[in-house]
């Protein structure tokens, strides 16, 4: 696990960045040994975290971007400004389908930041996920 990113310029240390891989330290992955840490920040500054959590029924795992999605949907909390995954590949792992699918409900503007074990790479959901199925298409 990499230490948290330092920013000289600015004196900070990105906090989203640091919940993200303190998430992935717990990352449950015994299967893949593949550890992913995310972290969405809500609109009011509130950091909420996951990690994978894999399952020996392989296909019930479940990924840190939805891991954190639930932390923070049963927290009361649906509105996001960021989001933050990391791994340890570069270049860095990007939400899978299903988690983009599932980052959409709450928003297609979403900054996501992708970052590596040397990388980082930023996207827009609207980005990953075009012409997206979305909760506006059933009202
Ligand atoms: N995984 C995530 O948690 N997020 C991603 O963005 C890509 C994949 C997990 C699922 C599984 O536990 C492991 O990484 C290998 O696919």
């Amino acid at each position: 696990m990499l230490a948290p990113r330092f920013y000289p310029r600015f004196g900070l240390t990105d906090s989203l960045i640091s919940a993200a891989r303190t998430a992935q330290a717990r990352a449950y992955a015994p299967y893949s040994n593949f550890r992913v840490g995310a972290a969405l920040e809500s609109l009011d500054g509130a950091v909420f975290s996951g990690c994978n959590v894999e399952n020996a029924s392989y296909g019930l795992t479940i990924c840190a971007e939805r891991a954190a999605i639930c932390a923070a949907v049963s927290a009361g909390v649906t509105r996001f400004k960021r989001a933050v995954v990391v791994s340890d590949v570069d270049p860095p792992a990007a939400p899978c389908g299903a988690c983009r699918q599932v980052l959409a409900e709450f928003g297609l503007d979403l900054p996501i930041e992708g970052v590596g074990s040397r990388k980082t790479v930023r996207w827009r959901l609207s980005d990953l996920l075009p012409v997206a199925f979305g909760p506006e298409q059933l009202r």
